[in-house]
């Protein structure tokens, strides 16, 4: 089975998308045939041809509503995103006489080009970014694995398995141990689909922390990535807390 679902309409709603008037049927067909955000190929196509965001397999929330997000997102797989998460890539420039968009967006009809640029963000797969977060452009990566707490604005880049929060986000703990995500990183296990991940669900549905594990998608590398094979199959886990760190910023910290 294909990770994704196209419909037969698919080619003719990608091509009627492009009348705003029939924007919202298009978008209700396509998530009502084609098994709403998790699966849509076509939903997945309009965002990047009409809206500039690649969003992997599996992802939804507000990373799946077109026009939510400016040109330049791009999420990987298996990412959760809540309602209410804004994205910025560009500021206004404060360095200027004016900071007006008349001076520095063409759409506005007073400049040939935009005179400010636009930066990109990559949001890494398995990430989970709370309710109502807004991401400035100062933030270019939100690491794979990593979560962001409700209502937090995020400045800078999360690594990877972080857990941030707050305003200006900072840290609040990793995930795991740096041991075991090394381990997560070298299987990449989230390019599986997910009838490949539901073969170990016992695993998938037990904490990694505080026991030896025996994760077979920690223990074998996907197919496309041999060279990172982890050599063992039995792989301690360590048991990690860093609650007790006080909360910094988390550059001071890696
Ligand atoms: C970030 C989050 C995952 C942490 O959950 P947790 O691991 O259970 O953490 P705790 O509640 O034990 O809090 C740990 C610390 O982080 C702080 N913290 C928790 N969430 C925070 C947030 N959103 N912003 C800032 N700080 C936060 C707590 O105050 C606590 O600080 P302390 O150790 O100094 O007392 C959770 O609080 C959160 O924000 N979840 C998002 C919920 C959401 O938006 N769901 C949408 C549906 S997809």
């Amino acid at each position: 089975m294909s990770e994704l679902r196209r419909s037969i309409l698919s080619s003719a709603i990608l091509a009627a998308y492009r009348w705003k008037r029939l924007r919202g049927i298009c978008l209700s067909i396509v998530e009502r045939l084609e098994g709403g955000h998790f699966y849509s190929e076509t939903l997945r196509q309009i965002l990047e041809s009409y809206h500039g965001v690649r969003v992997g397999a599996y992802s939804y929330g507000e990373c799946m509503v077109p026009g939510a997000w400016p040109a330049g997102v791009n999420v990987g797989r298996y990412v959760s995103v809540a309602p209410g998460v804004r994205v910025f890539l560009r500021n206004h420039p404060s360095d200027r006489l004016s900071m007006h968009p008349f001076f520095y967006n063409r759409e506005l009809g007073w400049v040939a080009e935009d005179t400010i640029t636009s930066g990109a963000l990559e949001i890494g797969p398995d990430s989970w970014i709370g309710e109502r977060v807004i991401v400035t452009p100062g933030c270019r990566r939100i690491g794979i694995g990593a979560v962001v707490g409700a209502g937090a604005v995020v400045t800078k880049d999360v690594p990877d398995f972080a857990m941030v929060g707050g305003n200006p986000a900072r840290l609040i703990r990793y995930r795991f141990s740096e041991r075991t995500r090394q381990l997560i990183l070298a299987s990449r296990w989230w390019e599986r689909s997910v009838e490949e991940c539901v073969q170990c669900l016992p695993d998938m549905i037990k904490s990694l922390a505080n026991e030896y594990s025996t994760h077979p998608l920690l223990a074998v590398a996907p197919l496309a990535d041999k060279a990172k094979a982890i050599p063992t199959a039995l792989t301690h886990i360590e048991d990690y807390s860093e609650r007790n760190v006080p909360t910094v910023p988390w550059t001071d910290r890696d």
